[in-house]
């Protein structure tokens, strides 16, 4: 039996120039105004879809590689995620919006504040994207940049101090009773005196607690200490992982163990698997870009390696493509997890940089497995095969460019549709994580249907669909 699968977008190059480099980009639109967001944001949601979350990176990186980040515009320039939400709740009713934030770049008290603000402002559809990236250290303070397990070990403080902050209200402080004409009981609200290794700040904090439930917190990390993370303290874990089912189930335990080992329950976490699918209109057109994907050349090697410098901070165009990788050229900050997605499981010490990009370059068929190109059916497939695996839900991943979602949202609609009433995942709580509602109304369960024709628009199938690079 395939479970519910959850669905979210990942507006993957965040709040920035979609469409850049893209052949469709050629459309009336502004990026740094807030009508195509808005318009997407109402589409995802009659498309059934449970929230969006906007990637961000509040910096251009380090000096030596600012301009392939913004070169053709990979890694910048980025308008701030937080700053859109308000506009993307207003346009929509029940899609959660979870912008991406920096520990670094929010002292707790601040945070806690706006956060709480926007979740009363959304009526409960806020969550938080929490990343770890140091490339940015310089832009806040003088103090050397974290190292990478350094960064989570602050990330944790600051969420938790977060939370404090947001529970320093107890029951019973706010009364708004007109007919006493007492609005708040200062004596229930608590000091929080937080005295930590990166932050220290008092409470209670000056906003009103929350009537149903914190904001959602997901995260992305991959490596041992970004799972351990997620455990401890997300709703919602971005996983990317190859989609067979040893792989899909073994993330999914080491997920559920480091929750268990953080004292919260398997079901408290729902883990997601970022997919992004080129859909055309036959399986005949998807053995034709596979093929014509096999050996790129090195124009377009060198676009991959493009891609990869911005989001490496470390300029791969330089390398020479036929030698190995050496690992020493990337510093300590750089994330693992994206050292691993470059590098796969081939010996780095013998590999030439050119395997490895030629691997990223390379397509595969959603039908063997092999990759993300196919039919709307083959991957109708796919999703219900995650559901027999056990799996909570996918994220697909795009940018909000106009071309990209009438694409997506087209070849869903025909494969999709809501099947059972939604079912409450487990709100079980332990002493140490007090009862807090983890279901907003946003998360509601949507099933693909594996055996329903999909439509694919034309565009599709003429090549626009295809975005390996985005
Ligand atoms: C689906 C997904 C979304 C991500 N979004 C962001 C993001 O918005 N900002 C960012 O700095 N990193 C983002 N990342 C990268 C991860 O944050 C990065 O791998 C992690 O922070 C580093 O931790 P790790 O070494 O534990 O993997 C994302 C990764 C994935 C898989």
């Amino acid at each position: 039996m395939s479970r519910l699968q959850h669905f979210g977008w990942f507006l993957a190059r965040g709040f920035g120039p979609h469409g850049w480099g893209h052949p469709y980009l050629d459309w009336d639109y502004d990026w740094t105004r807030p009508d195509l967001y808005q318009q997407s944001a109402r589409e995802l949601e009659q498309a059934g879809f449970d929230f969006v979350l906007i990637e961000d990176a509040p910096s251009l990186g380090s000096e030596r590689t600012i301009d392939l980040r913004v070169r053709h515009a990979f890694g910048g320039p980025k308008h701030d995620p937080l700053l859109l939400a308000p506009y993307l709740f207003q346009a929509t009713r029940t899609l959660g919006v979870i912008p991406t934030v920096n520990p670094a770049a929010y002292l707790p008290y601040t945070a806690a504040r706006q956060f709480a603000t926007l979740q009363h402002l959304s009526g409960h559809r806020l969550g938080l994207n929490v990343v770890t990236d140091t490339g940015s250290a310089r832009h806040f303070s003088d103090a050397p940049p974290l190292g990478h397990d350094a960064a989570y070990d602050r990330a944790e403080e600051w969420l938790s101090g977060i939370r404090a902050l947001w529970q320093s209200w107890d029951d019973g402080a706010l009364a708004a009773d007109p007919a006493s004409g007492v609005y708040a009981d200062g004596s229930r609200m608590r000091a929080v005196r937080h005295r930590g290794g990166h932050f220290a700040f008092d409470g209670p904090l000056n906003a009103l607690p929350f009537p149903s439930g914190e904001p959602v917190i997901a995260s992305p990390g991959g490596s041992g200490r970004g799972l351990g993370f997620a455990g401890a303290n997300s709703d919602i874990q971005l996983a990317l992982a190859p989609l067979h089912e040893k792989s899909v189930r073994e993330y999914r335990a080491r997920i559920h163990d480091a929750a268990v080992a953080a004292g919260r329950a398997p079901s408290d976490i729902r883990i997601m698997f970022a997919i992004q699918p080129v859909l055309v209109s036959s399986a005949e057109e998807a053995d034709r870009l596979v093929a014509a994907s096999a050996a790129p050349d090195d124009a377009t090697l060198v676009q991959v390696a493009r891609k990869q410098s911005s989001d490496l901070e470390t300029d791969l165009t330089a390398l020479d493509l036929d030698a190995p990788l050496d690992l020493a050229v990337f510093g300590d900050h750089v994330s693992h997890g994206s050292i691993r997605r470059l590098t796969g499981d081939r010996d780095v010490a013998t590999t030439p940089l050119r395997v490895h990009l030629t691997a990223l370059a390379k397509l595969g068929r959603i039908s063997d497995r092999t990759g993300f190109v196919g039919t709307a059916e083959e991957f109708a497939d796919l999703v219900e095969e995650l559901g027999e695996w056990g799996n909570d839900g996918i994220l697909l991943w795009g940018d909000l460019h106009p071309v990209t979602l009438h694409r997506t949202r087209r070849a869903r609609a025909g494969a999709a549709s809501p099947r059972h009433p939604a079912a409450r995942p487990d709100r079980r709580r332990t002493a140490r994580h007090p009862p807090r509602v983890l279901t907003p109304p946003w998360w509601r369960r949507v099933r693909v249907r594996a055996h329903v024709r999909a439509h694919v628009t034309q565009r599709a199938a003429s090549g626009c669909g295809r975005q390996p690079f985005v």
